[in-house]
């Protein structure tokens, strides 16, 4: 039986993954700041949404408010989306607070039944597939590893942490998608543990060509599928993102 597939929600990009994310499985979207992660995942949020398939979107970096404010840019409509169910927004605030030895981080949620309490990613996990399994979400975006990978102190506590996460959200049907961001410098130490731990790696990249700087994208791996290994020039604009498979990049 062929693996189904869950679209993109970007008409170039479903080509190149041959119809679409996998169904059941992790995709990890990597790149450095401003490249294109977030609006990615709102793309497949919302083609979910239009095709009567629930969301939830996880993030611990932005407020909803700039996070809706930022779709409607787009077009999209996510203050109908959040009222009608399709659309979970499960937000949160990390602080580091000191303890009598040493720091601990706690979270405060947006949300009103939720207080604030000791972070841990074991706590995270637990909490998104409860709101998971309670909305019926079929589409699952964790925008921003960044936290999730602070918690841990070495790369196998990361491999541990980021294992455990998805494992405890996947219930076989949801898809999911992780943004991880990469260092702006190339000479950074970038974490490449979630590269391996995930079934599906995206990385997102500007490049500076003919004077101008392009975006770019490129399928680095999709397990049990066939894809493109080229890289694929892409825009955002007023729409959100827009891919040019047949585009060539010169050099
Ligand atoms: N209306 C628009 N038209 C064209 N480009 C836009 C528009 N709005 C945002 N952008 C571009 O999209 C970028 C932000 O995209 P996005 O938030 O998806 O990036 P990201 O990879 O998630 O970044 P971060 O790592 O900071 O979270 C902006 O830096 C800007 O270059
Ligand atoms: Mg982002």
């Amino acid at each position: 039986m062929p693996k189904k597939r869950v679209s993109s929600g970007v008409d170039g990009l479903d080509d190149l993954l041959a119809g679409g994310y996998v169904e059941g499985r992790s995709t990890l979207l990597a790149g450095g700041p401003g490249t294109g992660k977030s609006i990615l995942t709102w793309h497949f949020l919302f083609d979910g949404i239009e095709k009567g398939e629930k969301g939830i979107l996880v993030s611990l970096d932005q407020t909803e408010e700039m996070i809706t404010e930022d779709m409607t840019d787009f077009g999209w409509d996510p203050e109908a989306s959040l009222k009608s169910g399709d659309l979970t927004i499960l937000s949160g605030n990390l602080r580091l607070v000191p303890t009598e030895t040493s720091y601990e981080y706690v979270i405060n949620f947006e949300h009103p039944l939720l207080s604030e309490q000791k972070f841990t990613v074991p706590r995270l996990a637990e909490l998104v597939r409860k709101k998971a399994t309670d909305v019926e979400a079929k589409r699952v975006v964790i925008d921003g590893l960044g936290p999730l990978l602070e918690l841990a102190g070495n790369r196998s506590e990361i491999r541990q942490l980021v294992y455990g996460f998805i494992r405890e959200i996947a219930d076989g049907s949801n898809t999911i998608l992780l943004t991880h961001e990469l260092k702006a410098s190339k000479t950074a130490q970038n974490d490449e543990m979630p590269f391996f731990i995930c079934d599906g790696v995206l990385e997102l990249d500007t490049h500076h060509s003919s004077g101008d700087y392009i975006r770019t994208m490129r399928i680095i791996k999709m397990r049990g599928a066939n894809h493109v290994m080229r890289r694929v020039i892409f825009k955002i604009g007023d729409q959100g993102i827009v891919a040019f498979p047949d585009a060539r990049i010169q050099d």
